[in-house]
């Protein structure tokens, strides 16, 4: 029997179940919250009102972004704000029928102030615990390094965590991306491998191909973050569909950071045409005016993806992400039978 949802995409993307694989936690710092902890830990921020805040978030690059995002995460200082970032992401992800979340930290933001790595982890982790009892939530935990500053910074914060490496699934590498090619991470990723992480990159937002070649060949990656600027190189591209490289593709992100104009040009219709493993995620919500399946509606209205390209890409999210192979099969049948039930 059909149910109603099946004429509505909206509704359908709603009820839709699927992994979120792209997603800062402290790009999930909303303008509330983040008055909310200024006060509480008494951190002067340059902003005086929530509307001030939001009015703040309008870039032209990658760099704008960051600069205002890594001032943000200034009021976090102590694991219950780690904890209740982490469990606000969870309510709005629950609320976009979001059953597992793959979330990246940046560690180098908070231990270069001066808070304790365990501040950090066990205040996420924390909050992780919590989003699974009281919402159903699973996750998993990516360190990201940040690639504007060395390699000796990111072995040292691998060092650091060394203590909850067992709760860790796998690295990846973030910030500002040109001029920092993945080659300067080569070793650490090496490490990490060693270690039995997996291994994720941020490749081709703003970089270039030969910046995605190197992600593969040179930091072995079991995923890649973005890959925008992969559709320049047809080789490239038909490496990424033999291989079956799960891209994690952030639309609003996209164009709130300018590396699309309009939605109407956004890669994801040819990506999919050209058999590439792509996921829909929201990057940093709080700053990109949309969670998860607001990318997936944005997204779905600007280019008209239809509901076998949408569960296509649920299914990718489960199929990519680092759950064990029987919760993937489970969760793949679970959208699957949603679908069906959607006629
Ligand atoms: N850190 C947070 N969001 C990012 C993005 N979109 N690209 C690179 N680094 C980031
Ligand atoms: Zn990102």
């Amino acid at each position: 029997m059909s149910i109603d949802i099946g004429a509505d995409i909206d509704a359908f993307i709603a009820g839709l179940p699927k992994a979120e694989l792209h997603l800062h936690i402290e790009g999930s710092l909303e303008p509330e919250l983040m008055f909310e902890l200024a006060r509480r830990n008494g951190v002067e921020i340059p902003f005086d009102s929530v509307e001030a805040v939001r009015a703040a978030y309008d870039f032209s690059n990658l760099q704008d972004f960051l600069d205002i995002y890594y001032a943000g995460a200034a009021v976090l200082l102590t694991r219950r704000d780690f904890e209740d970032l982490a469990f606000a992401y969870f309510q709005r992800a629950a609320a976009d029928t979001v059953r597992h979340a793959e979330i990246f930290f940046d560690p180098q933001t908070h231990t270069d102030r001066g808070v304790a790595m365990a501040e950090v982890i066990e205040g996420l982790l924390a909050g992780m615990a919590r989003a699974e009892a009281e919402l159903g939530v699973t996750s998993r935990l990516i360190l990201c390094f940040l690639r504007h500053l060395d390699e000796a910074a990111a072995f040292a914060t691998l060092e650091a965590a060394e203590p909850w490496l067992d709760r860790i699934a796998g690295v990846g590498l973030d910030s500002s991306e040109v001029g920092h090619p993945p080659s300067k991470f080569q070793r650490v990723f090496e490490r990490a491998g060693t270690l039995g992480l997996k291994r994720v990159a941020h490749a081709g937002e703003e970089g270039p191909p030969a910046y995605v070649h190197e992600a593969l060949d040179l930091l072995h990656i079991d995923r890649m973050d973005h890959g925008n600027r992969s559709m320049e190189d047809e080789a490239l591209v038909q490496r990424l569909a033999a291989e079956r490289m799960t891209l994690t593709v952030c639309p609003l992100s996209n164009l709130k950071l300018c590396v699309v104009d309009d939605l109407k040009d956004h890669p994801v219709p040819e990506m999919l045409r050209q058999g590439l493993h792509v996921t829909l995620n929201s990057d940093d919500p709080a700053y990109f005016g949309g969670y998860v399946n607001d990318n997936y509606r944005e997204l779905a209205h600007a280019v008209g993806l239809t509901r076998q390209q949408l569960t296509q890409m649920a299914k990718n999210s489960f199929e990519g992400s680092f759950l064990s192979e029987a919760d993937k099969t489970a969760r793949i049948a679970e959208v699957e039978a949603y679908a069906r039930a959607a006629g």
